[in-house]
């Protein structure tokens, strides 16, 4: 059947104290509305439905780009009553499938066993059981195990409250029994609210089946309601994230400190210490070591490349055989090619830094192109802005800058062209070519240091 799925997310989220929309608020760096969407997306839906309520502009200003229909609830009535704001939109021959905003960790292989056992004269609904179910809906069965009702715990008896499988909330029904069903829901319950778990009554009336699916993974359909579960889910979902990651060839030194807030590409027989956080899209290819205390955000790291502790790369190419750091910092626009190097203390912005070519100690490059085989020496900076304007500094290949030496852009080093440390260059070098821009060094004979004052 064909499928629509609808994702409630229209509740404050009180417990989270805070200013955002609840749905808003990240998991490994994503809201964690759009952790729902993603997977959402894997189950390739003909429709998808977000219902808004809380805070809406700003759920629908940030997803703005996700590409879904946003749905506003105005008044939080209950989820039968969340549902219903999205009939219209439903096509006639599907199935629609109730999500939730605020429960991030479904797994799409869970929601197609669950869709699987649904037909046009059927639903279903998912369960768990679980360790403490104090505060949800209980599964009620018969004594031949079909499920009878869903009672929540407000309406619920002490015996029913005895109950460990609950209602994950997550539901699969055929949209023609849904628009039958949603109009003839009561709130005539402890919390007077349309509850969507009273469809299974319903379906029973109607001699309709349901069919319960049970989830084995209680992360995956826990719901996140204040920061101290938002931050127990972020441990699980980087556990899972790391397992994976060992199980494909990683070598974590300790999978409890290593966070990934995105998409990390990695290879086998890559080595990662504690305390590295990787961000965005981050590929990184086989024998690359990464020390202790390293960031890395939307870069591709070559084959055999060295990051030593605490180095920070962001928006970066760095080739193969590289070393980097410790405490370097590569920003945006910048590629290293293969075999080049940053030492300790050297910030890199927007340049190129060619095969072989070294920047061994506290440096700063910017707008620069580095050839083959430079070697920038300690303390060197490219003086890139003027306070209006930034520009390029061009450095040929097997250049070498001594020590100190001010780089006062724009201005070409031609390659093989040599500078004095200490220098400050402020005209082309030519191949071959000393460059000397210092004062003359003089020593006066016979000086005397001055004496303490009596
Ligand atoms: C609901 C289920 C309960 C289940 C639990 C799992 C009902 C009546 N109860 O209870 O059986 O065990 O989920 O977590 O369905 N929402 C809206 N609009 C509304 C009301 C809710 O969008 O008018 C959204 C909320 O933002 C939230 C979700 O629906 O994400 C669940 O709503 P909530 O009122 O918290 O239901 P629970 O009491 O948790
Ligand atoms: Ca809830």
């Amino acid at each position: 059947m064909k499928l629509n799925v609808i994702v409630l997310a229209a509740g404050k989220g009180t417990r989270m104290k805070s200013a955002r929309p609840k749905v808003l608020h990240r998991l490994a760096g994503k809201p964690l509305l759009l952790h729902v969407l993603d997977t959402a997306r894997k189950l390739e839906c003909a429709n998808l439905q977000v219902v808004i309520g809380f805070g809406s502009e700003a759920v629908e200003q940030e997803l703005a780009g996700a590409n879904t229909r946003f749905v506003l609830q105005k008044e939080q009535l209950g989820t039968a009553h969340a549902v219903k704001q999205t009939l219209d939109g439903l096509d006639d021959e599907a199935v629609a499938l109730v999500l939730y905003g605020d429960v991030p960790l479904i797994k799409a292989e869970t929601l197609r066993a669950l869709l699987d056992g649904v037909d046009a004269d059927s639903m279903g609904v998912l369960t768990c059981v679980v360790d403490n179910p104090t505060g949800l809906g209980r599964i009620i069965r018969n004594e031949s195990g079909q499920i009878t009702r869903i009672i929540e715990e407000r309406d619920a008896s002490e015996s029913e409250k005895a109950v460990d499988e609950i209602n994950t909330g997550f539901m699969a029904i055929p949209v023609n029994l849904l628009k039958n069903w949603l109009p003839r829901i009561q709130a005539d319950n402890a919390q007077k609210e349309y509850y969507l778990t009273d469809l299974v009554e319903l379906a029973i009336a109607d001699d309709i089946a349901v069919v319960t699916s049970q989830c084995q993974d209680q992360a995956e359909i826990t719901g996140i309601n204040d920061r101290v579960q938002l931050a127990e889910l972020e441990r699980k979902y980087q556990k899972r994230m790391n397992e994976e990651l060992m199980n494909n060839g990683v070598t974590l030194a300790d999978p409890s400190r290593v966070d990934i807030r995105g998409e990390a590409d990695i290879a086998s027989d890559v080595e990662i210490d504690i305390n590295v956080i990787l961000e965005g899209k981050v590929t990184i290819a086989p024998h690359v070591k990464i020390g202790a205390g390293c960031i890395l955000k939307n870069c591709c790291i070559g084959e055999g490349t060295e990051l030593h502790a605490y180095t920070v790369i962001e928006d970066a190419v760095i080739g193969k055989n590289c070393q980097l750091g410790p405490f370097a910092r590569v920003r945006p626009g910048t590629e290293m090619r293969d075999s080049s190097k940053l030492g300790n203390f050297v910030e890199v912005k927007k340049s190129v830094i060619g095969k072989g070519s070294k920047v061994n100690h506290l440096s700063y490059i910017g707008d620069s192109e580095l050839g083959e085989g430079v070697n920038v020496g300690a303390g060197t900076i490219t003086c890139n802005y003027d306070s209006i304007n930034k520009h390029k500094t061009y450095i040929g290949d097997g250049v070498f800058i001594g020590s100190n030496a001010v780089l006062v852009a724009p201005v070409t080093l031609e390659n093989g062209a040599f500078v004095a440390a200490g220098s400050t260059i402020t005209k082309n070098i030519e191949t071959d070519q000393l460059g000397v821009g210092r004062a003359k060094q003089s020593n006066i004979a016979g000086w005397k240091r001055p004496g303490k004052k009596q």
